[in-house]
């Protein structure tokens, strides 16, 4: 079995930077749509970024299961830095996607595309109106983003490398 674990290091990395890669397109997506007031660019940013959505599920999903293979291997699941990495990026996960639902997929709705509320879809509304969206672009307020999906992965990634407890 230890042999596995060169190919489970490689494809955990692998899968960590195709998620980013697929990311960045929600994340240029969440700093450039704030300052924005044109109906068609805000659905074209939307656009691009669920049309990213489905990379990133599955690049996700392979972190997370070459990540939970390897205690298996090297018997470590008595380490305290393991079940903290494990519970922070399912604090990560599930928080993005609560966030996900008030923010993003609400403005989906007020520019008239269609949407996804609670994993049920909805079909396309008529828009409403400028002030109502800029009213709700100024409310997306991105540090809480950062924090949960930049500040939090990047602690997870320091209990990897240092194993402190
Ligand atoms: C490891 C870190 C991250 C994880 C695990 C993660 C996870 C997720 C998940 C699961 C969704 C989909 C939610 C849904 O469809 O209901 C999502 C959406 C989103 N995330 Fe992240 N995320 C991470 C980092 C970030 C960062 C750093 C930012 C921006 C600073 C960000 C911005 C967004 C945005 C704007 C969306 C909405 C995309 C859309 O609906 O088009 N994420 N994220």
């Amino acid at each position: 079995m230890l042999a596995l674990l060169p190919w489970l290091v490689f494809l955990h990395t692998l899968s960590a930077f195709t998620f980013f890669l697929a990311h960045g397109a929600s994340i240029a997506m969440a700093f450039k749509i704030r300052s924005e007031t044109n109906f068609d660019r805000i659905r074209g940013m939307l656009d691009l970024s669920s049309a990213t959505l489905g990379w990133m599920f599955f690049s996700f999903l392979a972190m997370g299961l070459t990540g939970i293979a390897m205690p298996f291997i090297l018997k470590i699941w008595n380490k305290g830095w393991v079940w903290a990495s494990i519970v922070l990026m399912v604090i990560v996960f599930i928080r993005m996607a609560f966030m996900n639902d008030k923010r993003y997929k609400h403005l989906r709705r007020l520019v008239g595309l269609p949407y996804m509320i609670g994993g049920k879809e909805f079909p396309p509304e008529p828009p409403a109106s400028q002030s109502d969206v800029e009213t709700h672009l100024k409310k997306l307020r991105i540090e809480e983003l950062v924090v949960v999906g930049y500040v939090i992965p990047m602690i997870v990634l320091w209990l990897m490398v240092f194993k402190p407890f």
